[in-house]
């Protein structure tokens, strides 16, 4: 570590008023666009920002990202909210941070590149509608792809901040292609294009902390533009990579409020301001500030939306990013894909096939969209191909690569694969080498004709533009031409309340399964059975079925048990086991699993699918009628099983820890 980048602790003050640092590491705040992005499926309502909004304009970050990626879609399709709506409406709390938003390139905020026409005008708009910082990138690191958008900006009088999207090809930075080298060249063109900062943009949490510490150092020395970085918690490292950057001299890093944090988002802003407090790097947070601000978002706000949140895993890091250094959601694709096609077996294929795959197609980085390109063609040629043929199934997306529409790849593709690929392409077998977007016809006029009736201003039309099957929908919602479906409302506390409040009962056991049979019409022969579960009342009808006794004398149940099991104290010989809150015939006599040993009798059935915790009794006991035989375990919960009548254990047809189904004759009483 050269002494000039090393943090110093340099005061001994650590309240709110200590003094400012020499060079204090700005901070921009991703919780209200990558946050919610990486956890909740960019759901994020506007409505659940502005609870916060104040709060976080006064702690000083260097910028807010609250706009971009995923937002616009999402907004307009799943939230009926008018994203330009979102940037006017914050900008009347967050008067002092600048905004900052994440511009696809040419992609703008979708999934394709965009004709040039709606480009500019669509980063006119944003800049008009309170847009401060254009955080722009290319999924090739083709910075032709910015030749359209970087003028508009610029024209605009806004902030230009061009993104190297960080990816590997080896465990860590270096070997042939990604290299300090590579990234010092990337550096060097955004500054020429006249990047106000320059960001290393790692969305697949690949960067390991002494490769920033060493890149951090090279940029530093090659170019004057202040630099940024930007990385995904993912593989379990960043939050590493942020401090080795501090200390390399970094000028900005990228956080979120610790309810945003972590998992496949960021890392959080708190430890990193004690981190830093009393050193020459120290941000000058309020970390008391900080927490009031974590309290609203963790009382008033998440609750609405940690039903998003995946907790099908335990571990909150993805390994599989550092064994393979592939994007954590690119993994999990591929081996959905792989279960569709009941081929999960071949996940070991694919992640060797992958790499391949990758330097075939030019060795793209991997980042939305190449990576579901290279991922899903990776899938097609471990089931597809053969010992004489590769690339047997290619897709159109990987045509289109081949063509150039994506724009120039890191290296060559493999010659004979973009010949293949580009046989009978509709737009010509011979790929292009030109900017990717001036092969487009412009598009904004078609998109003014095809909304001309609905939109009210230029806003209305690029929503169209960009998104025209979902967007001509969402305009409709706005003005009332169609109503907007249900799911499109937001979750209110008090919903949240209710299902906890479910939640919690379900937990303590108190609630009762709904049957899945329709019950059939109660006769008059039925008996009425009061039962008390905890405080709850249920009101249960006894009938008896075929052939077993007569129930004579039925004493009232009040002992608490399970709502769904018969009391096994109940002394009187009932009929059969029927399940209380299940009032449905249990299987008849005639029809029980193979039963070993004799099969005269009366069958004991389970009530519930279930695992078989214990049997009781065993063939030969004697048991009086609701004496326990067996124990089931159904949901967690334990069910003493009765006998349906007195008589002799004739038959035990599982074993302990075996599963059941509903209605399995589990014993045979006679
Ligand atoms: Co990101």
């Amino acid at each position: 570590m050269s002494q000039e980048n090393a943090v110093k602790k340099n005061t001994m003050n650590y309240n709110k008023n200590r003094p400012k640092a020499e060079n204090p590491v700005k901070i921009e705040d991703l919780s209200l666009r990558d946050g919610h992005q990486s956890l909740f499926a960019t759901r994020g309502r506007t409505e659940d920002m502005l609870p916060v909004a104040e709060m976080m304009d006064q702690v000083g970050f260097w910028a807010m990202e609250v706009w971009g990626g995923a937002t616009f879609d999402t907004m307009h399709r799943f939230l009926n909210e008018d994203p330009w709506e979102r940037i006017r409406t914050l900008k009347k709390y967050i008067k002092k941070t600048p905004f900052s938003m994440l511009l696809r390139g040419q992609n703008l905020v979708g999934y394709r590149n965009y004709a040039d026409d709606v480009a500019k005008v669509f980063v006119e708009r944003a800049a008009a509608n309170g847009m401060d910082i254009f955080r722009t990138f290319d999924a090739l690191n083709d910075y032709r792809n910015f030749e359209v958008v970087v003028p508009a900006i610029k024209a605009a009088g806004k902030h230009f901040q061009g993104c190297m999207c960080y990816t590997l090809t080896e465990p860590r930075l270096g070997g042939e292609v990604y290299n300090i080298d590579y990234y010092v060249k990337k550096a060097k063109e955004l500054e020429a294009m006249g990047a106000d900062t320059i960001c290393i943009k790692d969305m697949a949490g690949l960067i390991a902390p002494y490769d920033a510490y060493d890149l951090i150092v090279a940029l530093k020395k090659a170019v004057k533009a202040p630099i940024h970085l930007h990385s995904h918690f993912t593989s379990g490292m960043s939050a590493l990579s942020m401090l080795k950057a501090v200390e390399a001299g970094v000028d900005i890093i990228d956080t979120v409020m610790a309810p945003y944090a972590y998992r496949t988002a960021h890392a959080a802003i708190e430890p990193m301001v004690m981190t830093l407090l009393g050193t020459n790097r120290d941000t000058g947070f309020d970390i008391k500030l900080l927490a009031s601000i974590n309290e609203v978002l963790e009382k008033e706000v998440m609750p609405k939306y940690k039903h998003l949140l995946d907790d099908t895993k335990i571990s909150i890091i993805d390994i599989n990013v550092l064994l393979h250094q592939t994007p954590g959601g690119m993994i999990s694709n591929l081996v959905n894909q792989l279960k569709q096609m009941d081929a999960v077996d071949r996940v070991d294929e694919v992640f060797a096939e992958l790499p391949r795959v990758r330097k075939d197609l030019g060795q793209i980085p991997l980042v939305t969209p190449t990576s579901q390109i290279v991922g899903v063609q990776t899938v097609n040629n471990v089931l597809f191909d053969t010992k004489d043929e590769r690339y047997k199934m290619v897709t159109d997306q990987v045509k289109d690569l081949c063509y150039g529409l994506y724009g120039k790849t890191a290296v060559p593709i493999n010659s004979e694969v973009q010949k293949k690929a580009l046989k009978g392409y509709s737009r010509g077998e011979k790929p292009i080498t030109a900017r990717a977007a001036s092969v487009l016809e412009p598009e904004l006029e078609k998109a003014r004709q095809a909304t001309k009736d609905l939109a009210k201003d230029i806003d209305d039309v690029l929503v169209y533009a960009l998104y025209p099957v979902t967007g001509m929908k969402f305009l409709k919602w706005k003005y009332g031409k169609e109503a907007p479906p249900a799911e499109t409302k937001p979750t209110s506390m008090e919903e949240v309340r209710r299902k906890d409040e479910l939640v919690q009962k379900a937990k303590a056991g108190l609630l009762v399964e709904k049957p899945q049979k329709k019950a059939p019409p109660m006769t008059e022969t039925a008996r009425k059975f009061n039962v008390f579960v905890d405080g709850e009342y249920f009101e249960v009808g006894v009938e008896s079925l075929g052939g077993a006794p007569v129930v004579n004398t039925v004493r009232p149940m009040a002992i608490p048990m399970p709502a769904y099991a018969p009391a096994p104290q109940a002394s009187a010989p009932v009929a059969a086991p029927v399940p209380a809150a299940a009032p449905e015939a249990p299987a008849p006599a005639a029809a029980p699993k193979a039963a070993a040993g004799d099969t005269k009798g009366a069958p004991l059935t389970a009530p519930m699918p279930g695992m078989i915790v214990k049997y009781v009794k065993n063939v030969g006991d004697k048991v009086s009628g609701g004496e326990t035989v067996v124990v089931l375990e159904a949901m967690k919960m334990e069910n003493a099983l009765p006998s349906p009548v007195n008589g002799t254990v004739k038959a035990v047809n599982f074993n302990s820890g075996d599963s059941v189904k509903k209605g399995d004759v589990l014993a045979i009483v006679g």
